[in-house]
């Protein structure tokens, strides 16, 4: 991976079982390219010994904040200038809280505040400790600054014998993290825009649609409408101006988002077609029902028969006609699938005449109505063949900004 040739890189580590692997994590930044200063938290070396992290990275390890050897080399001011980004792995719950208000007690997180580059952050940390209100406040309030990006955490086993989400992301997560961040977030700040969608228009389909059968029944789905309210917010976050056309979900409006509600998959086709000719973008997140009953019976059918049929007819493909115009906009399509990911994501790009669809998997702790969900990300690229991009596991919030980012990269920047 290029991305990380010449690259400056802050390895903070916190205090945490999952210490040792940042050992494996900072060989293979070392691998890729990068010059990395390792960054320890004083309970970070009651885990793990600085002599490893010295001797991988050939560079002194730095801990203390008022260290004056260290500060007569490189002060902790130019340190924070010199870094072209900063990844902490694992982050414990504290740093975290340290991070999202604004404390500095230690060469870390003064690090954190003094610096402008992006910072990438890994928590790690007990399951209960991650479900804590304070960490839940703590991990919004890091989701809606600009230049912080989280990578994971994972589920599983932990050490302290529990089950849940608190693992930290695996060393090559974090570097795919990592290199996703120096690739979008670097070249879009070298080109200093801070809202490089402003002045565009972006159309967003989100949420499921009912398709009624009787006054009391209908067909619908799981989806929860989150991925797709997350990016209606990035984007609007970015400088655009921003139409959310929703199916039936519990979310609130996100502020200063144009928000037209509508119930069934003709509802939205039509919704999206009286608005489809100023769009620049398109981002088909929703959820929509591929068939419907054939006609809605205007009285609730009684229990009478022992089988009942109830005829379903296809609904219009809303992503297809968007993408099938002649003045189409620049088009995202969404992808849920259960097996064989790539290859229908793949035929699904092609078949619709996408610009870029990005998949997940349908499974338990991503996808439908889950906050979390991992992304995999297919476009054509100027070979004529097909680019890949995973984003890893992480909140909706982080991957609707890192796929904004993406778009912005790939897409947007190019038209
Ligand atoms: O073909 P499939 O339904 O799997 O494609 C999923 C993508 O197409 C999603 O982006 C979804 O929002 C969009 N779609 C649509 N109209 C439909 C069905 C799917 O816009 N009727």
């Amino acid at each position: 991976m290029t991305v990380f040739k010449n690259k400056n890189i802050i390895l903070g580590i916190c205090g945490g079982i999952a210490a040792y692997k940042s050992a494996e994590l900072l060989r293979l930044l070392i691998k890729q390219g990068a010059q990395v200063q390792v960054v320890m938290t004083q309970s970070a070396a009651e885990f793990v010994g600085a002599l490893t992290f010295q001797a991988l990275s050939g560079k002194d390890v730095r801990s203390a904040l008022f260290d004056l050897d260290a500060e007569a080399g490189m002060g902790h001011i130019e340190l924070a200038r010199w870094a072209d980004l900063i990844l902490i792995a694992p982050a414990s719950a504290n740093t975290i809280a340290k991070i999202a208000h604004g404390l500095a007690d230690n060469l870390l997180t003064t690090l954190c505040l003094a610096s402008k580059a992006p910072l990438l952050i890994a928590p790690a940390m007990n399951q209960q400790m991650w479900h804590s209100e304070a960490s839940r406040e703590n991990i919004e309030i890091l989701s809606n600054r600009a230049n912080i990006s989280l990578c994971g955490p994972a589920e599983g086993e932990q050490a302290c014998g529990d089950t849940g989400p608190g693992r930290m992301q695996e060393p090559a997560e974090l570097l795919a993290c990592c290199a996703n961040l120096l690739e979008t977030k670097i070249s879009n700040n070298e080109q200093s825009d801070l809202y490089p969608l402003q002045g565009r228009r972006v159309l967003i389909t989100a949420g499921p649609t009912i398709e009624d059968i009787d006054p009391v029944r209908y067909v619908s789905n799981r989806s929860s409408g989150k991925m797709g309210y997350a990016i209606a917010q990035a984007a609007q976050q970015y400088g655009a101006e921003v139409i959310l056309i929703s199916g039936p979900v519990t979310l609130a409006a996100p502020e200063n988002i144009e928000r037209v509600l509508v119930r069934s998959a003709q509802q939205m086709h039509q919704a999206v077609f009286q608005s489809i000719a100023e769009t620049d973008i398109f981002i088909a997140t929703a959820a929509v029902a591929d068939y419907r009953p054939i006609k809605k019976i205007a009285d609730k059918i009684k229990k009478n028969a022992d089988k009942l049929t109830i005829e379903l007819i296809k609904n219009p493909d809303i992503l297809a006609d968007v993408a099938a115009r002649a003045d189409k906009p620049v088009t995202i399509g969404f992808a849920a699938e259960t097996n064989d990911l790539e290859k229908y994501a793949v035929d699904k790009l092609k078949r619709k005449n996408l610009d870029m669809i990005a998949a997940n998997k349908v499974g338990e702790s991503a996808g439908f109505d889950s906050d979390n969900n991992e992304l995999h990300l297919f476009w054509h690229n100027e070979e004529y063949d097909i680019g890949y991009k995973k984003l890893p596991h992480t909140s909706k919030k982080q991957l609707a900004r890192q796929l904004i980012d993406e778009i912005v990269l790939r897409l947007v920047a190019k038209s």
